[in-house]
């Protein structure tokens, strides 16, 4: 996939998230030294910031394989360990969406974490035995959207948690022209901006953006990716100067229009948006709190008074959402 050659392989091809990289790279090389597994890691941040890469990068540098699997995918005890029963020493067991494991499947990753271990029942009834397993050692790379939504037995296994953060321009503007290398897609620095400044802080948005500017460049333009191109594809794809998409947009409009502002509980935007709530959560809320448009309280959600300026519209005497 095209995506996947995106993906830097290694972390110093790795751009932004600068702090992280620092640590993950004396983690790297600590458990490189002592030839040990790396301790397991837990990644959370919103979607699209580079879990999964990570994740792979951590195997690249451990010169180890990766495996690969999600929280919804392992229904059964026995899913997960089948898994754990054919990992190799020192391999990266990635499990996406580790928030939604069931509860008997961490059951199973607890003594596997801590012990290398696990415990498998046999037959059934009165007859059933429990016999254990002996695991090689491994690394367990956990992502999560949120580390609240974790159990907190299965968050204290991990002795690495780091917390990726929105990227900035600068950064993003990097990945751009990375990407757009890679691809062999003509862009000037202010065409590289422009899609870096419009991206939500994202690199799976700004990956997504430049492929369609570039389309837009080569059936409107001569092919070249201008600050001028990819501002008018980008105004043309609904993509705002703020970055916000139409369904950010939705959200605030709604919050606004339909609810003074707020505050407003969560589930009465899911309904009034027809969005699930953990959406709104995970994906739209994160970059409009993130830059100040966007409040969550104990009250429910509220929009700041730069939310309504960007409308343009004249806040209330003390928005609610300011306080
Ligand atoms: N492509 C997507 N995310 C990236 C990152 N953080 N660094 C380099 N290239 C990327």
């Amino acid at each position: 996939r095209i995506e996947e050659s995106l993906r830097p392989g290694r972390l110093a091809e790795y751009i932004g998230q600068p702090v992280m990289k620092e640590r993950l790279g004396i983690y790297l090389e600590s458990a490189r030294r002592r030839h040990e597994a790396l301790d397991h890691v837990l990644i959370f941040g919103p979607p699209g910031l580079g879990k999964t890469t990570l994740a792979n990068v951590i195997a690249a540098e451990m010169g180890t394989n990766l495996r690969q699997t999600s929280g919804p995918v392992l229904e059964r005890a026995g899913d997960l360990a089948a898994i754990l029963t054919n990992l190799e020493p020192g391999d990266v067991l990635f499990i996406d969406e580790i928030h939604r494991l069931s509860p008997v499947v961490e059951e199973v990753l607890y003594p596997a974490m801590e012990d290398y271990r696990i415990d498998i029942i046999i037959g059934e009834g009165p007859a059933a035995r429990s016999i254990q397993l002996d695991l090689p050692r491994f690394t367990l790379v956990g992502a999560t959207t949120r580390a609240g939504l974790l159990t907190s037995p299965l968050r204290d296994r991990f002795g690495i948690v780091e917390r990726l953060e929105f990227y900035g321009i600068d950064d993003l503007a990097r990945i751009v022209a990375r990407s757009a290398g890679i691809l062999d897609i003509p862009a000037e620095d202010d065409g590289a901006g422009e899609i870096a400044r419009r991206s939500r802080g994202t690199p799976r948005i700004a990956n997504r953006l430049l492929r369609r500017v570039r389309d837009f460049a080569q059936v409107r333009a001569d092919g070249r990716i201008t600050g001028a191109v990819a501002a008018s594809a980008l105004e043309m794809m609904q993509v705002d100067q703020r970055g916000f998409d139409t369904m950010d947009r939705r959200l605030l409009q709604v919050l606004i229009e339909h609810f003074g502002g707020g505050p407003v509980g969560v589930e009465s935007l899911s309904a009034s948006l027809s969005e699930e709530r953990g959406t709104l959560e995970d994906v739209i809320e994160p970059y409009l709190i993130q830059e100040g448009y966007l409040v969550r309280t104990a009250r429910g959600r509220m929009a700041t008074s730069r939310a309504w300026r960007h409308f343009g519209l004249n806040p209330p005497e003390a928005p609610a959402g300011d306080l």
